[in-house]
Parts: structure tokens; sequence; C-alpha cells
């Protein structure tokens, strides 16, 4: 075999498979006819194997799964302080910066935090402070961008006017200050987070640990007596040397998970129940899909979604799947007699790719945290009641429109010397209504105040979490394999999980002109350019 068939066969083998299942499938086997010549391409001469311009796989050694110390009481997340007094107003300072903590004994990792002015850095989860805030607050944040890089902070899930929303065109440039501000309106009470936006490197600021929780509570909440817990959920690859490697092609082909699943900052934390308590689920992971259980025995349910309160529980449940971007509220019962169990991802195939043809195994089920249910004595069941609020349907759509996700993979740009972009295969395409985000472009433009139909269909290999900015939406129905399921229930959303070959439908409506971004949650799919702008007029 000469060194060029060699090349090509090696390279074909790699590049085929990566979308296996596409165009690029006859490529297999065979000799690829546009190949430029390998040897004019740097770092490419004389050595005996062909590499893609992105290294197919790390060289990294990866810190043990067990390197992190686990078990220690769940920490309650920082608070971030409000330095108002004023009523009705939340006035605080979030600074984005490196921060050197030891979290493997003797190597010090470099994350980016979210801290307070004037706040204890080092300590305590290195996870964004909580902000929590009320409906009909004024909230002020003056951002402060420590960072060796531009950046934003986008309010996810938040009704925030456009041009306070940390779009990839507002960048706030390294040194820079910049203030958001927005009131929460009524009905806007939910589980929200926030992080930063920037376009080609929020995957990378926010695995370097750049994202926190928001709550904002209503007066009115008929939960607000019972105990509460957040439990926020991040992902975390570590070196064996304590550094956060970057990703690598596997990690932009799939998303990236890294060896540590954290809960508030930490690994496998306790929790001890003592009562029924209300629960707060954020899945801030980058790609990560948690499939949470308590086991077969410990049935809980299900009272909120990403935009507050459902009209009525969903009870008995034993198990709730949250995609990447996607929060829940759930009440987790103490029980009668002292027991214990396992906070677990099930396994969950979202048809990660893989290398060779075909997808990736799912990833075996994961302990998330212990959970130790100590009933005091005495102690009877709280009753959910039996509404929890009401949720109009947005009514009959005046417009339609339609989100297609699409990949595809151009191999003469991946070899073009120097084309990969901050690590990023050039090439590697997801799309939305074939084509890349482009500033410049409008995707789609939407009339203020008009409820549409949106229809989002999947026409990839594999799971994408679809979320739209600025307002909350209805799930109407999926359709897969023709059959339409109508949603069973009503909910607010801002994120919703879209399988291969499936059409999912929702209602939304947007209030405010401006521009307004929607993608898919996995960071790095949106970096590639998942994303679109929605012009509202
Ligand atoms: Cu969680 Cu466009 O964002
Ligand atoms: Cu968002
Ligand atoms: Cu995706």
């Amino acid at each position: 075999m000469s060194r060029r068939q060699f090349l090509a066969r090696s390279l074909s083998a790699v590049l085929a498979s990566l979308f296996a299942r596409g165009v690029f499938a006859q490529h297999a086997g065979h000799s690829m006819p546009d190949m430029p010549d390998m040897d004019d391409m740097p770092g490419m001469s004389g050595t005996q194997h062909a590499e893609p311009s992105v290294k197919k796989t790390s060289p990294v050694t990866l810190a043990s799964p067990d390197a992190l110390p686990k078990g220690a009481p769940l920490a309650d997340l920082r608070k971030l302080p409000n330095e108002s007094r004023e009523r009705g107003f939340f006035r605080a300072t979030l600074i984005a910066e490196p921060v050197s903590r030891e979290v493997l004994p003797g190597l010090p990792t470099t994350f980016w935090q979210y801290n307070p002015a004037n706040g204890d850095t080092t300590h305590g989860p290195f996870t964004g402070p909580l902000i929590d805030v009320r409906e009909g607050d004024t909230v002020e944040i003056r951002f402060v961008n420590r960072l060796p890089q531009p950046s934003t902070i986008h309010w996810h899930g938040l009704p925030v006017p456009p041009d306070q929303d940390g779009n990839p065109a507002n960048m706030v440039a390294p040194g820079a200050t910049h203030v958001y501000r927005f009131t929460l309106p009524a009905g806007s009470a939910g589980t929200y987070w926030y992080h930063p936006h920037p376009h080609m490197m929020s995957a990378e600021q926010v695995f370097r640990g750049l994202a926190g929780p928001i709550i904002v509570r209503a007066a009115d909440d008929p939960l607000a007596g019972w105990p509460e817990r957040t439990l926020f959920f991040s992902d975390l690859r570590l070196a064996s040397d304590g550094s956060i490697p970057p990703n690598d092609l596997m990690d932009w082909m799939n998303g990236r998970e890294g060896q540590f699943v954290l809960v508030n900052g930490a690994l496998r934390p306790r929790i001890t129940v003592v009562e029924d308590e209300r629960w707060r689920l954020w899945n801030a992971c980058s790609a990560r899909y948690l499939r949470f259980s308590l086991g077969d025995k410990q049935r809980f349910a299900q009272v909120g979604t990403d935009g507050g309160l459902l009209e009525k529980p969903r009870d008995g449940l034993t198990e709730l799947l949250l995609a990447p971007g996607e929060r829940a509220e759930v009440i987790v019962r103490a029980g009668d007699a002292p027991s214990e169990a396992t906070l677990t991802a099930e396994v969950y195939d979202r048809r990660k790719m893989a290398m060779s043809h075909g997808s990736l195994p799912p990833d075996p089920a994961r302990a998330l945290a212990a959970v130790n249910y100590q009933p005091l004595a005495g102690a009877s069941e709280r009753a959910i009641p039996a509404t929890l609020r009401t949720i109009m349907s947005l009514g009959a759509p005046v417009a339609r429109k339609s989100v297609v996700f699409s990949e595809s993979m151009d191999m003469a740009a991946m070899h073009r010397p120097g084309a990969s972009a901050r690590g990023m295969p050039a090439g590697m395409k997801f799309m939305i209504n074939g084509a890349t985000f482009d500033p410049e472009r409008v995707t789609l433009t939407s009339r203020r105040n008009e409820v549409e139909l949106w229809s989002i269909e999947n026409r990839t290999d594999m799971d994408h979490p679809f979320h739209l900015h600025g307002t909350q939406f209805q799930v109407i129905e999926r359709e897969r394999g023709g059959a339409k399921i109508p949603e069973p229930y009503l909910a607010w959303r801002d994120t919703v999980n879209v399988q291969p070959d499936e059409i999912v439908r929702i209602a939304t409506v947007q209030n405010t002109a401006g521009e307004r971004m929607f993608h898919c949650h996995i960071l790095e799919h949106e970096d590639l350019g998942m994303m679109g702008t929605l012009k509202v007029i």
C-alpha cells in the first residue's frame, strides 16, 4: 500500500465513521479523490500516521474518577449578596475571573468562576453564586470580565429585554464592565440559570466553571413553606496534573462529558432527608443527559419545569430526564422509616456518534448523590396541593415556524491547514435550517405578541436539546414515525430534547422587539454554529 493510500484510508476511516450514516459513508474503504497532498501540510510529513487537523483522541491523562473527595454533606450554594437595601431592588456584582483552587491534593486547578465583589473565592462551591430574587424585582448586575476572553452573561430562561440578555452580539471585552438590568414580571417565578454566551467560546467558558443558578420566587407560591434544596449539576473533566483539558474532536462531535458529575460543585455528596422536601434540579452540564432516579421504591413527584410550577403535580414518578440546560422541581418524601437510596443518573442512550461506524454505547448508570432518609419521629406525609397554579394554553397559533437540525462533514475544509479555529474542527457541521450560525444573518422573523407554532425537526443521528431565549414555551406534541403524541400536560419550558427523526411542536410567543437566539444546548454544538437568530419585530 502506498503512503498516500494509507493516509487516505486511515483518514477516511476516521472521518467517514464520524457521520457513518450520513453522506460520507460512501468514502469508507476507498481513497478520496479530493484529498490535498498530506505532505504539503504542516506537521504531516514523514510520519507514519495521519491525523485530521484536530486530534481525534486527547493525549491527556485524566485524573482517576475517584480522585475528588466524595460523600461530604451536600453544601448549600453560595448566595449572591444583594448590595441594595431598597425594596424590590436586587443589585449585585458578578466578577468572572480565573481562580486557582486545590481540588486534587497538591495539584492546583485554575477554574473560571463567577464571584461576588469581596467574596471568598477559594472556599465553597466554585459554582456561580445563587441569585435568589422575587417576581417584581428589578435586577441590576454589574458584570466585571476578568477573563482573558470576551464574554457575556445570558439569563437562561428569563424574559429579559433582548439587549440585556447577553447575546453573542453584545460582547463584554476582557477587563470591561457591563451592567445588565431587567425587571422580573409577575408569573416569572421558576428555576433559571446564568452562563456565558459568546459565540464559539461558550463551551470553554462553561467547562472551566462559569455557570450559576437563579431562583425567582412568587409571593403566592403554594409550596413556599416546604423545606427546599437546590441541586445544581455540572460536569467537570480534570487531567491528572489538575488542569482542565481543552476539547478534543470527540467532545466537539458529541459534546463534552467529564469524568466527574458534580452537585453544587462536589462529588457524590450525602443528602439527609428528615422531612418531605422540595428539590430544584438544574442540568447545567455541557452535554450530559441526566435521567434521574432514586431507585424503584423511592417514588417522587414532579411539581415544576424550567418556567415554574406545573398545574398539577405528577406523582409516583420513578425517573425524570433532564437534557442539558433543563431544570425541574420535584417533591422527595422522607418516608416513615429510616432508609437509604442513591440519586442516580440512569442509562440514557442519546446516540453519541462513534469513531468507528454507528453509535457509541450509552454511558453506564452513575451515582450522583447518597440519600439518607431519617424521618423525624411523628412526622406524617405532607400533602402536595392538588392544584399548584393555573397555566393557560397559549391558544391558536397565528404563524408557523420550522426549525430543522442537520449535520454534515466537509472533509476538504477539515484538512485545510490551520482550519481549526480555537481547536474547533472546521468542516464538522451541526446546522439549523441548512446553515451554521452567522451573526449577520437573521434566521427567522416573528411578530411581537403573536402566538406561533414552531416545529423542531431533528434530521441528525443524535439527540439535541432545543433552547429558545427570551420566553417560556409550551410543548404541544411530539411526532415520531408519523405518530403524533400530544404532550400530556401543560408546562412552561425553555429547553426541550429532540430525538433523531423526531419532530417536537411548541407554542411560543415573544413580547419584546429585538434579537433572540435559539440553539442546541449541547454547548459544543452551539459553538460550532447550531444556533440561529430570531428577529422579533
Ligand atoms: Cu442556556 Cu442560549 O442558552
Ligand atoms: Cu438561554
Ligand atoms: Cu446538538
